[in-house]
């Protein structure tokens, strides 16, 4: 099994781009398959949720090149209506396929999605979604066979919680529906924007992107684009924590301070200092961390439920206690227990998690639960006294690009070692 060794306690210095966004290109890849002609998407993060994004989109019969960041999907020919079973259960996103090869093929057949296990995480309102334009969806044996009735038509999408993935799929099915879709209560999240400003420069007509209620006028088809995906926020916190914990000096490049509107305050309120300039975020921790009163994890424009293990790291090493409350999935404090592990003073309850700072953590081994979990736990090895293996990396690779090299770069002392390599 892989792991990150870490050495930790080294401050971290320095600047950094940052990472084009999973959760962007994910769904922007998906929704190639609706434009009967060549796209070509920049600022692609390599990424094991890439891959198999590009498998999937190989296997539904699309021509995938890539070169460096850079994905040009050629989907003129898209030649089959099923995800095989494997692909699907790799990744949760895979869903974000369903609006788009039915919005393209009038029929899509696949078994539930995979991903971490953070909660139920059920499809309701993305069958919910599809049903309201037309489309026929029958649940069975563990697939999803969807068929559109006569055709597909746009309607009123009222979703009983702004579900970014139910959303998109939404999105990606009215976009060539006949006539005008409302979906209110949309995610606004900033993927969301990235995924309409993509589509509307295939040609699509969609308004009120990053607001509650957006509109779709359908169009007869799509035509093929360039795009640059954007920044990843959820990456950009993960190394703003890193600094911060180890009381360092960072500055991120190539970033969208807006994007983390709610995630800054917090970092001040914890005693860093936050400069922001047009593109870029320089956060500065010599003195120490303090404690944060309330994280509570929302929907967009609220702070992210992705961000919640890299807070629990940093309110671990934080003087006086922090609360955390959790309130988008139902199982997202597993990596508390390995925190513990560390050193962390942390109780939960349901979904809310009592963190008492201590004055340091120290090295131990842990496994990654999840992707932001393993992050968390990696940021958490950085500022513990001695030697800390992360293990588990498949998870931390699904959303991270080049994390240790990233991490060495800003004078970080962490590498992975391969299967049985073990610690030195
Ligand atoms: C996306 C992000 C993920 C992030 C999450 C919330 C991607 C690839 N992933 O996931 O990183 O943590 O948004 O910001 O973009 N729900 C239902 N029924 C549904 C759909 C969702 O009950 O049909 C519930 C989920 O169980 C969860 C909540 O709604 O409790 C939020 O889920 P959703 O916004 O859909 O998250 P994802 O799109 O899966």
């Amino acid at each position: 099994m892989s792991a990150y060794i870490i050495n930790g306690g080294r401050r971290l210095n320095g600047s950094l781009n940052v990472q084009g966004s999973k959760n962007s290109v994910l769904p922007i890849l998906a929704a190639t398959v609706l434009v009967k002609g060549k796209c070509v998407i920049h600022n692609c993060p390599l990424l094991s949720d890439t891959e198999c994004t590009v498998k999937i989109l190989k296997s539904l019969g699309c021509g995938v090149r890539r070169e460096g960041n850079t994905i040009t999907v050629d989907a003129t020919v898209v030649s089959c209506s099923y995800i095989p079973e494997d692909l699907m259960r790799e990744m949760r996103s895979s869903i974000v396929f369903l609006g788009a090869i039915v919005g393209r093929m009038g029929e899509a057949t696949m078994c539930a999605p995979g991903g971490c296990e953070i909660g139920l995480r059920p499809i309701d309102l993305h069958l919910y979604a599809v049903k309201r334009l037309g489309v026929n969806v029958i649940e069975s044996h563990g697939k999803i066979i969807c068929k559109v009735a006569e055709k597909l038509k746009g309607d009123k999408i009222t979703l009983s919680f702004p579900s970014v993935g139910a959303t998109e799929n939404a999105l990606l099915l009215s976009v060539t529906a006949k006539g005008t879709t409302t979906i209110v209560n949309a995610a606004r999240e900033p993927e969301i924007t990235d995924l309409c400003n993509f589509l509307n420069s295939c040609g699509a007509r969609i308004s009120g992107a990053g607001e509650s209620i957006i509109t779709v006028e359908g169009v007869d088809r799509l035509h093929g684009t360039e795009h640059t995906v954007i920044c990843d926020r959820i990456v950009a916190s993960t190394y703003l924590v890193a600094g911060a914990v180890t009381r360092g000096d960072i500055e991120l490049k190539n970033t969208e301070p807006v994007y983390l509107n709610s995630v800054l305050p917090l970092l001040e309120e914890a005693g860093c200092s936050v400069n922001v300039r047009c593109k870029s975020i320089r956060v500065k921790c010599p003195m120490g961390l303090r404690r944060i009163d309330k994280i509570i994890t929302q929907p967009y424009p609220g702070f992210p439920t992705d961000s919640q293990a890299l807070f629990t790291t940093l309110t671990s090493v934080a003087r006086g206690t922090s609360v955390i409350v959790e309130n988008i999935f139902e199982s997202r404090f597993k990596h508390v227990p390995e925190l513990v592990r560390m050193g962390a003073r942390i109780r939960t309850e349901g979904r809310v998690a009592v963190v008492e700072g201590v004055n340091s953590l120290y090295g131990a081994d842990v496994l990654s639960p999840d992707l932001r979990g393993g992050a968390a736990l990696v940021v958490a090895g950085l500022c513990a006294e001695g030697v800390t293996t992360v293990g588990n990396v498949g998870f931390i690779d699904r959303g991270y690009e080049n994390l240790s090299q990233n991490l060495c770069v800003l004078n970080g002392d962490i590498r992975l070692s391969i299967s049985g390599e073990g610690k030195n």
